[in-house]
């Protein structure tokens, strides 16, 4: 893995968290950096019984040799990455880039109160869109104006660029998802940035023609939080007789869930530029494949989804993830 990115090809919450901890555990890049919007994303990591929820800090922190760093374009709530770097152990591995932009309580107060953002669009009500909007307006604070935040700063891309320079494995690990974007997805209700794999190259800073491979995570069950359209939404009452409810890593919320859109899935590795297909809780489609680790032990079923995923996306689906856990993983990249 050279130089590689992982990104969301629906509405968010395809379970980037968990193939980013499997990429860094597996492939023990030197670093892992995030970008995508801020602390409105929450990935969800699960190790040997052990769950984290993860909103600041990459994900790969469980690969313990990766230096951890957070891109520009991403914006910081400074409490909640020490309280992460605090309750994860993770002192000494974490840099954030000087320019990133910073999330002020009053951008959280209005994130919570806002009619718009918080009535008609369903934000999480954590700053992020008042605090882009103010970066918009350059009056926002950077990274480098914050007492708590000195011992962090670092020049991301200059360290990103240098690890690619000695052929070192970076691994970039994107939030949110294609459906949500800005640019691309159902606007207004959207996140305030581009989610697509350019833009997380542009938040870290490396430049397009650095990059290796974009791994696009699909969920054979799409889901979406917080307003907007949803093409393939599936009743309440069908998702419960499935036994495929979830609820949000952030706030809580009940996730709306659909079937497997390939219309959506098909723009969206388009747009992303994916060179791999990433597919998440093929487990929910078919319980008897919980845990399975061979392609040759998944079932006829999720052999013939995946084969289909493969035809509406015209891209190989090399990683099959088959439950929460790290482990839980069929690993085809290198066949
Ligand atoms: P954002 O950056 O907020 O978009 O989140 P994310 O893509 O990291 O996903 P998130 O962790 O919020 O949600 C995915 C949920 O599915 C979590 O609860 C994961 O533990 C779970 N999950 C991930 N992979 C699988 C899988 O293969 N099977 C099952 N059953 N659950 C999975
Ligand atoms: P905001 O990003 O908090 O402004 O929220 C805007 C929209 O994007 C809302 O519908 C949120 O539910 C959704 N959203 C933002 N971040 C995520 C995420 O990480 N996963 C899923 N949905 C998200
Ligand atoms: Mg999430």
């Amino acid at each position: 893995m050279p130089v590689t990115i992982v990104v969301g090809g629906f509405f968010g919450d395809e379970g980037k968290g968990k193939i980013i901890a499997y990429l860094a555990k597996h492939d023990e890049p030197e670093i892992v950096a995030r970008g995508g919007v801020g602390p409105n994303a929450g990935h969800t990591v699960v190790v040997e019984g052990a769950k984290y929820a993860l909103r600041m800090v990459p994900s790969g922190f469980i690969c313990e040799s990766a230096r951890l760093l957070v891109g520009a374009g991403v914006l910081i709530n400074p409490e909640v990455l020490k309280q992460e770097v605090d309750s994860f152990g993770l002192k000494g591995r974490v840099g954030v880039d000087r320019r990133c932009g910073i999330i002020e309580k009053e951008h959280i107060e209005e994130d919570k109160s806002d009619k718009h953002l918080k009535g008609k669009i369903g934000s999480t009500g954590s700053g992020c869109g008042p605090a882009n909007a103010a970066r918009a307006m350059r009056t926002a604070r950077q990274a480098k104006d914050v007492e708590e935040l000195q011992e962090f700063l670092s020049d991301v891309p200059q360290e990103l660029n240098e690890a690619v320079d000695s052929e070192k494995g970076v691994l970039i690990e994107g939030t949110q998802g294609f459906g949500i974007s800005l640019l691309y997805g159902s606007y207004p209700f959207v996140t305030s940035k581009d989610t697509t794999a350019s833009q997380m190259a542009a938040d870290v800073g490396i430049g397009p023609t650095r990059v290796d491979d974009v791994v696009v995570v699909f969920k054979s069950f799409p889901t979406r939080v917080g307003e907007g359209p949803f093409e393939t939404q599936m009743s309440e009452t069908k998702a419960a007789e499935l036994h495929i409810e979830e609820f949000g890593t952030v706030t809580r919320r009940k996730r709306r869930i659909g079937v497997w859109d390939g219309r959506m899935a098909a723009y969206s590795a388009m747009i992303n530029g994916a060179t791999m297909v990433a597919l998440s809780g093929v487990d929910r489609l078919d319980p008897s494949c919980k845990g399975v680790r061979e392609y040759e032990e998944l079932s006829k079923e999720v052999k013939e989804f995946v084969a289909k995923i493969e035809h509406d996306t015209r891209v190989p689906v090399k990683l099959i993830s088959t439950g929460p856990e790290v482990s839980e993983i069929v690993d085809l990249r290198a066949n």
